[in-house]
């Protein structure tokens, strides 16, 4: 006996990421849940749902508002306003090589287990797109396309949360950026200039910037270590952070650190957007360092505000940092609507 609109004997097709080299090369494999396998018709469901205003209660915002893909799926504000004009305290966060945040924990405060259960959260979220999972379900159930859609994708076309979850969270992981200048200098196929490299430089040496430990080096191509750390913004917070998600006083302050890829792309920078350039993110790092107890003890000069750059070597650290931008991922027809 045959559901009147499941069809049995139909599979969706599997697909692999194409994982770069300098992946396959330097870090482990890509977190893929057992229960939601990358499929063709899921991605590109996914993809569908993640562009589509359907999502917000008037219609008028979705994913891609705050995640645009010219700019690396961020935005260019400080922090962004949902579909009610309200301004949140945070600002959006770039979505690529999301499969290797290999803590499981999403959003600048780590309080998203999963992409999966990330998906579900801005729908509902009244500073986002402020609707409801039920409303939601039903406008996608009466919708012309949807339903066939989901029953390529999952096999049933009885549509829910979870499901609609599940397929934005698999385009999310195709969203795969490992093409920047520097990554072709990696594997061989390009040169870097003299201030690029001296850039380098600055950013491994511990006596210079002492960036690697928290945001990666070379051989770490994601260019963050994917842990929550304090690097010394403020003195006292008003946003907790991780603190607020762990309840303990000692998380308070610390942020998800955030990739140095596409930072050309990405301003402004800081979980509340409050840098609009690379050389206010430079001189913050080199001279305005905030104490507090939870400052990280990786911020080593604290106590002299900074690492102290001249401007030769903050001119050639943002240099090197640019060459971590990747046009590819920007211009990528797969990745927009
Ligand atoms: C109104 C703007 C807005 C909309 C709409 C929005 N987001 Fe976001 N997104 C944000 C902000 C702001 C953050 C950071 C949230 C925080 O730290 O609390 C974020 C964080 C994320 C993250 C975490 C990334 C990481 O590296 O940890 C993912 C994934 C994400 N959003 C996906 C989505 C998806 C999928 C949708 C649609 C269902 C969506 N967003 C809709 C603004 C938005
Ligand atoms: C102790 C770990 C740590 C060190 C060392 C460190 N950072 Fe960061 N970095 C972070 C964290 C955490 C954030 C996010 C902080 C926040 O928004 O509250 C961040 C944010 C940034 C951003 C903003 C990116 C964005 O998308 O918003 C840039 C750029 C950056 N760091 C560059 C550097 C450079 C350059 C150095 C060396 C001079 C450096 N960092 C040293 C942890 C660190």
């Amino acid at each position: 006996m045959n559901c009147s609109n499941e069809d049995l004997g139909y599979e969706p097709t599997p697909i692999d990421l194409e994982i770069p080299q300098l992946f396959s090369d330097n870090i482990l494999a890509p977190i893929i849940p057992n229960n939601n396998p990358l499929t063709i018709e899921g991605v590109a469901l996914g993809k569908k749902l993640f562009f589509d205003k359907i999502l917000s209660e008037d219609q008028t915002q979705s994913c891609a508002s705050c995640h645009s893909p010219q700019n690396a799926f961020t935005d260019n504000t400080p922090t962004s306003a949902g579909v009610d004009g309200v301004f949140g305290t945070r600002n959006s966060m770039p979505l690529f090589n999301l499969a290797w945040n290999y803590n499981e924990r999403f959003t600048w405060d780590g309080k998203e287990l999963s992409l999966e259960l990330q998906a579900e959260e801005p729908v509902q979220n009244p500073i986002e797109l402020h609707s409801d999972w039920n409303d939601v379900v039903q406008k996608l159930q009466n919708h012309p396309e949807y339903p066939e859609l989901f029953r390529r994708a999952f096999k049933t076309s009885s549509i829910t949360k979870v499901l609609t979850a599940r397929a934005i969270a698999q385009f999310e992981r195709t969203l795969i950026s490992a093409n920047s200048k520097f990554d072709k200098y990696s594997l061989g196929q390009t040169q870097l200039t003299a201030q690029e490299l001296n850039g380098l430089d600055v950013f491994l040496s511990e006596d210079k910037g002492d960036c690697f430990h928290c945001h990666g080096n070379p051989n770490n191509p994601l260019w963050t270590d994917n842990e929550f750390h304090n690097n010394g913004l403020d003195a006292t917070f008003t946003d907790l952070g991780l603190g607020a998600v762990t309840g303990d006083p000692s998380d308070n302050g610390k942020f998800k650190t955030p990739s140095l890829r596409n930072l050309a792309y990405t301003a402004p920078y800081m979980h509340d957007g409050r840098f609009s350039t690379l050389d206010e993110v430079i001189d913050h790092y080199s001279e305005g360092l905030q104490n507090s107890s939870t400052i990280d003890p990786l911020m080593k000069k604290v106590d002299e505000g900074g690492v102290q750059l001249t401007n030769e070597e903050k001119a050639n650290l943002k240099a090197f940092l640019l060459t971590l931008s990747d046009p590819s991922f920007i211009n990528n027809s797969e990745f927009m609507n």
